[in-house]
């Protein structure tokens, strides 16, 4: 194994009080909140430690392979780098130092609608793979603008966040009067397409706008309208309900995110991977699962795949990296996650990703 510099961390974790030494309270604050109590937040980090894994031994693992395919993408390992809003808030460089990163990792981003830079920029920004993360907007124009441009910037799939028909209430930013800057706010409602917005509003009016063109009737009938602009794949970001899992297989949704947005939207929702099983198995293959919120370790990783999953998202951890180093940050966050999720695979008997089974889970209730 490599030797570590003293003063690099050593797991994902390690790099979030780094982070907070180096953000603004707000903006570190704003990263790391929760909506209301935060118990969906803990609950995230706590149903992964309940999980245990009960490996296979006696395999030959000298040779593990981590790779994968979603959706017909190949990727280096089971892991997306999930939408974040505005990169700008945690390092100058943004979503340019995180697309290098995720590129270079041979990994997708997924770009929100939120973003610091255009999609366009984004795209031109480094060589591919990437999703479209999409919040619908009550203008159809604009929506259909943002998805019809995704796909001409050569974005993969449309990510279609779900989970958010109004804004979860984060206490800490209501405390901290937390408002992302109004360069950015103005900046990122014009790159949506609202280009005909006037610079004189202040940063409470442009969030009191973004908050009413982001208020549509996001329904089943609004996602075939989406669908049939587009020959991209999509993605509803935000599952927690078997019922809801089970329409989108039925209507063809190539894929479903079980996510409950990393515990900023519902408070007092199970964790992800604690619904994860139960929609996989509802699902049955015709969509591929995916899921997110509190993957801290390679371990997590393949505990998500052993309950369903084709490959896992993650949030916070990669923007902690970006916080404290640009883009090496972002790298050494997901080479450290690569590192631990291969040595997982090996410890499990794992040689393939296909291999990693349900066979592998022990829950403490099984021995009750
Ligand atoms: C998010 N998330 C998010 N999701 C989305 O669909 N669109 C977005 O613009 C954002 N923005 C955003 C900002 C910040 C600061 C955070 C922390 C999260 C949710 C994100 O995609 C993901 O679901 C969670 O972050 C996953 O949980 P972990 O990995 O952060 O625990």
């Amino acid at each position: 194994m490599e030797s570590k510099d003293n003063n690099l961390p050593v797991n994902l974790s390690e790099f979030e009080p780094l982070a907070q030494a180096i953000l603004p309270k707000p903006a570190f604050d704003h990263l790391s909140g929760g909506a209301d109590d935060e118990g969906t937040l803990r609950e995230n980090l706590a149903a992964f430690q309940r999980i245990q894994l009960v490996p296979r031994v006696m395999r030959d693992v000298t040779r593990c392979d981590p790779s994968t395919t979603v959706l017909g993408q190949p990727l280096t390992m089971p892991v997306v780098l999930g939408p974040v809003a505005c990169h700008r808030l945690f390092h100058p460089e943004g979503e340019f130092a995180v697309a290098r990163a995720a590129a270079q990792a041979g990994l997708v981003l997924a770009v929100s609608t939120g973003s610091s830079y255009s999609l366009e920029e984004v795209a031109a920004s480094s060589p591919g793979p990437r999703w479209f993360q999409l919040y619908a907007y009550e203008d159809r124009g604009v929506t259909r603008g943002l998805v019809e441009r995704a796909e001409a910037a050569g974005y993969q799939a449309i990510c279609l966040t779900v989970d958010s028909p109004v804004s979860g209430r984060r206490e800490r930013d209501l405390r901290n009067g937390f408002i992302r800057p109004k360069p950015f706010l103005y900046k990122t409602l014009v790159d949506v397409g609202f280009t005909d917005l006037s610079p004189d509003l202040d940063e409470e009016q442009l969030l009191a706008f973004a908050g009413k063109s982001l208020a549509v009737a996001l329904t089943w009938d609004y996602l075939d309208w989406l669908r049939s602009l587009t020959r991209l794949p999509f993605l509803l970001k935000g599952i927690l309900n078997q019922q809801d899992a089970l329409m989108a297989a039925s209507r063809g949704i190539e894929g479903v995110v079980v996510s409950n947005h990393g515990g900023r939207q519902l408070d007092g929702t199970p964790a992800s991977i604690d619904v994860l099983q139960g929609i996989a198995e509802a699902v049955d293959g015709r969509s591929e699962v995916l899921v997110d919120s509190g993957v801290r370790r390679g371990t997590d990783v393949l505990k998500a795949l052993a309950l369903g999953a084709r490959a896992v998202l993650i949030g916070r951890p990669y923007i902690w990296g970006l916080a404290v180093n640009g883009q090496a940050g972002v790298t050494q966050v997901l080479e450290l996650l690569r590192e631990e999720f291969r040595i997982a695979m090996g410890l499990t008997g794992c040689v393939n990703v296909s291999d990693v089974s349900k066979e592998l889970i022990f829950r403490r209730r099984d021995v009750l």
